[in-house]
């Protein structure tokens, strides 16, 4: 087992949650397999990938809504209103948190989730895990999941098939999350062959056991995260047959599981808010969200209770602080340039994962998405990069400092009415 090197964030926590201590442990980054150094050849199989290192409405009756939402028309759930005012219950008893972090794989790790929290996020998802692997594999669990008590509120994502399978996983990461959320939307290679993610569109039957399972078996709420079938109906049919199973909230990701390029495909709002009117549990919208304007616009728009953010973060961490990246400040004409820029949010990831390790893999990842601009105007320094079999935070620090040597000055934007969200820890009731 390793422990973490900061204890004094996790003493209390792990003084009450003595059972699991081992799940909240982290890997040695110098320890950090070869393995894990090499980049993905095929992207399409490291997304969702198992990714082992070494074994390769009735809607809220009483809460005020924040924006203008039409009112959902009331529908008869199994399990009655007890279970749908549970769920939000539990929903306000975080914050309604409007701001989120999506689900990605050796991505959205708790470094990266601490970063994002610091401007502005309000709640993160882990990378899906695989449940199977989660079980079984020490190494793995510590390897793919770390969290600390500041990690809140947190969605555990796993992808499965098989209802004890899912539950044995989910009850070693209960006491330390929010929501167990289940991969109901991956559409890769990879989750083709494993049976599980939006796979499982083809098998509801399968998908009702997993929610039902978890939701009559633990403490904290169950959540999905799905992709819209090509006809409404069918989409509508479905969220509703998940509510009913025991889901209770819903994250709804605007594409189908063919589309798979987000940037030529744009999400489908009306579908989100089509579901969102449909059911009575939280809905959350997925896709498309690219600055501040599109998360009003989003939430205006579909009536959810909150938005999830995935390519965007990667290369704008700060973009829920209401920053953009030059690629969005150029259409607008009121913007002015921040003194922030992504070599210093860089830097800053590095420093979180100097006190949170993980796995070299995803802090190269990081490295390439926050310095793509930055590397394609010297790309040489990139060349670099990927000559490093063996990574260190000197070398990756000493990245940024060479960057800006050369002169490049890529600022991020705020809009000028903007006030930059002030990052959490450094608000003065904290
Ligand atoms: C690098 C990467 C990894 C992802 N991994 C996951 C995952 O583990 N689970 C999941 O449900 N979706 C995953 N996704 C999909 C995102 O959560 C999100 O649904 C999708 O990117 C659309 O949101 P966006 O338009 O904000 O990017 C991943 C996306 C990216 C870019």
């Amino acid at each position: 087992m390793i422990l973490h090197p900061k204890p004094h964030a996790l003493t209390a926590f792990n003084r009450s949650k003595s059972s699991f201590r081992h799940l909240i442990s982290v890997s040695n980054p110098l320890m950090a397999p070869p393995v894990a150094e090499t980049l993905a050849k095929d992207a399409d199989d490291s997304l969702c990938a198992d990714a082992l290192p070494d074994e390769q409405r009735v809607s809220d009756p009483a809460a005020e809504p924040i924006l203008a939402v039409s009112a959902s028309p009331r529908r008869e759930v199994s399990g009655g209103e007890s279970r749908i005012e549970r769920a939000w219950a539990h929903w306000r008893k975080l914050g309604r948190p409007k701001l989120i972090v999506a689900p990605m794989v050796d991505s959205s790790e708790l470094p990266f989730r601490m970063l994002c929290r610091k401007y502005g996020a309000t709640a993160a998802y882990t990378p899906m895990l695989h449940a199977r692997i989660f079980s079984e594999n020490e190494k793995y669990r510590s390897q793919e999941f770390t969290t600390c008590k500041e990690d809140r509120p947190l969605f555990v994502q796993f992808c499965a098939n098989d209802p004890d399978i899912l539950l044995e996983a989910a009850k070693r990461v209960e006491p330390y999350c929010d929501y167990v959320d289940i991969n109901l939307g991956c559409p890769q290679r990879i989750a083709k062959r494993g049976n599980y993610g939006a796979f499982l569109m083809d098998n509801l039957p399968v998908v009702k056991s997993l929610v039902e399972k978890l939701a009559n078996s633990l403490e904290v709420p169950v959540s999905c995260k799905i992709r819209v079938f090509p006809k409404l109906e069918d989409t509508i049919k479905y969220a509703r047959m998940l509510e009913d199973a025991g889901c209770a909230l819903l994250a709804v990701h605007g594409r189908t599981r063919d589309q798979k390029d987000q940037r030529k495909v744009r999400a489908d709002w009306k579908i989100i808010k089509a579901v969102r009117e449909a059911v009575n549990i939280p809905v959350l919208a997925n896709g498309n969200v690219r600055h501040m304007e599109d998360v009003c616009s989003c939430l205006e728009e579909t009536g959810v209770e909150g938005v999830l953010s995935a390519e965007t973060l990667l290369e704008n961490p700060a973009v829920f602080a209401g920053y953009r990246t030059e690629e969005w400040a150029k259409d607008e004409d009121r913007t002015r340039e921040a003194k922030l820029d992504q070599g210093d949010l860089l830097s800053e990831y590095l420093k979180l994962c100097e006190k949170y390790p993980v796995p070299w893999r995803m802090i190269r990842a990081h490295v390439h998405k926050l310095l793509g601009d930055w590397f394609s105007i010297h790309p040489e320094v990139r060349e670099e990069l990927n000559s490093q079999r063996i990574l260190t935070f000197e070398f990756l620090y000493g990245l940024v400092d060479r960057l800006r040597e050369l002169g490049i000055r890529i600022p991020l934007h705020l809009k000028e009415e903007n006030t930059p969200v002030t990052p959490t820890s450094e608000r003065s009731d904290e």
